[in-house]
Parts: C-alpha cells; structure tokens; sequence
C-alpha cells in the first residue's frame, strides 16, 4: 500500500523533531489563531495530531488521516471537538463545498503528479466559495536543501513507499488550479513554507 505511514507512527515525530527541531510544528501551526469559531476545518494528513490543541477555540473539526496507528495516537490526546476519519483522503467521500478551511500540514508533498491534480481539485471542490487552504510543506531553496529533501524522498520512498518520487513546485501548481495567494498569509523558513491561498470564486 502507498503512503502508509503505519510502520513508523511510533517514531514519524520524533524523526522530524531530531532532523528539523521545532520547525514544521511551527510551519503547521502558522495561520491557525486566525481561524473563526465557527469556521468548518478539515486537516488532511494530520498525523499524531499535534496540531489540534491549536484549534481548541474553532468548534467543527475533521481530521481526516490515512494511518489507524497515527488517528490513534491523534486520538489520545484529542479536544472534544474533532470528529476523527480513518481513510484515504482521496477515496473517502466528501459533501461538496461542505468547508471554510482545509488545512495540508506536510500532506501534498506525499503525491504522484497526476495524484496532486485529484487532490487539490477534491479540495478546490469541497472548499465553499471562497474557502482557504493551509499549507505548510518543503520547497527548494539552496543545493543542501535540494540533497536533503532528496534524502528524505528516498527514505520515505522505503519506509512508507510514498507515492511522489520528488518534491513538486506545489505553490506553483496550487496557483495554477483554482487557488490564489491570500494576502499577507505567507512565512518562510529556509526550505519550509507556510501559506495561505483563497479559493478563486469561478461564478
Ligand atoms: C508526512 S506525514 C505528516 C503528518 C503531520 N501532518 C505532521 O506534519 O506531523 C503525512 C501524513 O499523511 C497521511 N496520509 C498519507 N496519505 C494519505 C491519504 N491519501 N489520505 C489521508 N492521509 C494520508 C499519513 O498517514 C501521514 O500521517
């Protein structure tokens, strides 16, 4: 099975804590104090849900994640208000503009090409009009970050048989679909980005 990421739930944040210290948390977290109450959130990919005590204050989470052994972990030390799915995001259906916010924390990176086209035109769709999407993910910046990032891909490509074989220019592709860069919502760290986009209303 692709993307599984069941065999190294028990030690995924400790890996990246060790290789990145505290710099994706930080990128997945970006943005998230600007949420509203009542917004309907749904993270994707969310791993062992570190991020969820940062959305205590929105009250209609979903988390949809592929892996039980992460949703269970996720699970363990989860606030009353995410309602949790196991399954592939890509498979799992999903009422049509049924969200306010679909958040990608280091999830968009895992895709095939043609697979990422699917992925963010199923987020495109299940966003209402002039929804948001979070991202936090890599880009290359520097020649060491490019060796890195490959290094990672071969290691992901053994441990989890992710599907991409490298990184794509996501922030490009997002731009290129129904999405554009929402103002002032954008951090940069060396080869971690976080970032904001707003569903383009196409009526
Ligand atoms: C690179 S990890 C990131 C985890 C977490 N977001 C973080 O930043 O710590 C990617 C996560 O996406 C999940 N995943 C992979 N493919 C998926 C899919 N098709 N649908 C839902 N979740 C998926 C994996 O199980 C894994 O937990």
């Amino acid at each position: 099975m692709e993307n599984d990421f069941d065999g190294i739930a028990w030690c995924y944040d400790s890996i990246v804590k060790l290789i990145f210290g505290g710099r994706l948390h930080r990128a997945s977290i970006q943005w998230l104090e600007t949420l509203n109450t009542s917004d309907k959130v749904m993270i994707l990919g969310g791993g062992s849900g570190k991020i969820l005590k940062y959305l205590t204050h929105v009250e209609c989470i979903i988390f949809i994640e592929k892996s039980p052994k992460m949703i269970k972990l996720a699970k363990a030390s989860a606030p009353e208000n995410v309602q949790f799915i196991c399954a592939d995001f890509l498979k799992h259906t999903i009422e049509s503009e049924s969200s306010h916010v679909v958040i990608c924390p280091f999830f968009l990176d895992l895709f095939s090409p043609i697979q990422l086209g699917e992925v963010l035109n199923k987020i495109a769709r299940i966003l209402k009009k002039k929804g948001s999407l979070f991202v936090s993910d890599f880009q290359y910046t520097t020649w060491w970050s490019k060796q890195l990032i490959k290094l990672m891909y071969a290691f992901f490509g053994i441990s989890t048989r992710i599907a991409a074989r490298e990184l794509a220019p996501l922030d490009t592709l997002i731009l290129a679909r129904a999405f554009e860069n929402s103002t002032y919502l954008v951090r940069t760290d060396g080869m971690i980005f976080s970032k904001a986009y707003t569903k383009i209303n196409k009526d």
